[in-house]
């Protein structure tokens, strides 16, 4: 019996499964892109033990970020400091304050409340599980804690300023220069690009737009958009 199909057919229901995936990965991707709630997060701004000021410590006192957050540098994961790292300064500043009360606890010995636990700071930034982030992989290629934090030494309380969804860490992978600053001024929550420019002029670089080209390149810079790379 002669087939009813040309032979063709036989690769359609394939091709159907093929069109239709290809459909809804296309779906599902702009849904992610364009639905993950954006705004959801931002601006989430939990009481913490202490009324730590960032604004204070950092913009008046002149604290680096690494004095306290020491393994942002080295690791994957940024750390909150111990209760030692404030004593340093605070069993001779303030020591009598009410708003270090929880600090007391944790470390002075001679506090009749002392406990020696460590202080219970609420954590303000989360990814999912699912999702694999390094800090040490952005502040080691010239990506400030400000793209992905904001203007930190200006917060009273800390908050977060970035969606941090799959869209918002994309649009940065797919055009990292924007944010890219030589690697000395990772730290600097100052930052003025144009005048770095001008007083450090580099053969070739005009503005600052030349100037992430520029870092892009020297450093080698090519942030990755497979799935495996924040998904693991
Ligand atoms: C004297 C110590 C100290 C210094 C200096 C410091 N921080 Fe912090 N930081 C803390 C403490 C304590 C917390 C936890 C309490 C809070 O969220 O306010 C914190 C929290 C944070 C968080 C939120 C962490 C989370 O839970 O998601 C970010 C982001 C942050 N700091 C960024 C910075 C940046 C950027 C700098 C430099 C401009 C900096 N910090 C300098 C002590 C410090
Ligand atoms: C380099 C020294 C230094 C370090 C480290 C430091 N502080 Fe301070 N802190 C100060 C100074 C100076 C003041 C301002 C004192 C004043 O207003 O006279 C201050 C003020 C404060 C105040 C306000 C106290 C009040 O009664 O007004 C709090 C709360 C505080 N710090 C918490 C912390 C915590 C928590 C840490 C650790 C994460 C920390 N500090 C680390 C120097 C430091
Ligand atoms: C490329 C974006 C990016 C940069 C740059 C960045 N962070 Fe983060 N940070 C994040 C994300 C995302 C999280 C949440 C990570 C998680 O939950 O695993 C986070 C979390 C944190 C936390 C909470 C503890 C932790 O590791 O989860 C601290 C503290 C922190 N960042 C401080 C800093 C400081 C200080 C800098 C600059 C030296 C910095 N970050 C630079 C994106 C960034
Ligand atoms: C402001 C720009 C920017 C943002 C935002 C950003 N990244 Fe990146 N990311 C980079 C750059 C630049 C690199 C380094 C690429 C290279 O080394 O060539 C990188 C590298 C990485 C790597 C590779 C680390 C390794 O071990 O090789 C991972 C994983 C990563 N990013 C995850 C994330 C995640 C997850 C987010 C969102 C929560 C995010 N990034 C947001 C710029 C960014
Ligand atoms: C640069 C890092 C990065 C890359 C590359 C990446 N993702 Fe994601 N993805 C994230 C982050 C961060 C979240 C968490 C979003 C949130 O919390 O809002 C996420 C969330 C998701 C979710 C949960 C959906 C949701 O909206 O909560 C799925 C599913 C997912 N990603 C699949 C993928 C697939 C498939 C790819 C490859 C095409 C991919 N991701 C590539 C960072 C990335």
């Amino acid at each position: 019996m002669a087939n009813i199909f040309p032979r063709w057919t036989n690769l359609l229901p394939f091709q159907v499964v093929i069109c239709l995936g290809a459909l809804a990965t296309g779906v599902v991707a702009a849904f992610w892109y364009y639905a993950t709630p954006k705004a959801q997060r931002v601006g989430y701004q939990p009481n913490q033990p202490i009324p730590y000021d960032h604004q204070l410590h950092v913009e008046q006192l002149g604290l680096d970020c690494r004095y306290c957050h020491s393994f942002v540098e080295h690791s994957g994961h940024a750390n909150v400091p111990t209760a030692n790292t404030c004593w340093n300064c605070h069993k001779a500043v303030k020591t009598d304050s009410p708003k270090l009360e929880p600090l007391r606890r944790a470390v002075d010995t001679n506090y009749e409340n002392y406990d020696g636990q460590p202080i219970k700071w609420v954590r303000v930034h989360k990814s999912p599980d699912y999702v694999y982030f390094n800090h040490s992989a952005h502040v080691n290629r010239g990506i400030s804690c400000q793209s992905c934090h904001g203007d930190v030494n200006k917060m009273e309380v800390v908050y977060q300023a970035e969606s941090h969804s799959m869209g918002w860490c994309l649009d940065c992978h797919r055009n990292p220069e924007e944010n890219l600053r030589p690697l000395e001024e990772v730290f600097n929550m100052n930052y003025d690009a144009e005048k770095y420019l001008a007083e450090n002029p580099i053969e070739g670089v005009e503005s600052v737009k030349d100037l992430g080209k520029h870092l892009k390149e020297v450093y080698g810079v090519k942030p990755k958009e497979s799935c495996s790379t924040c998904h693991r």
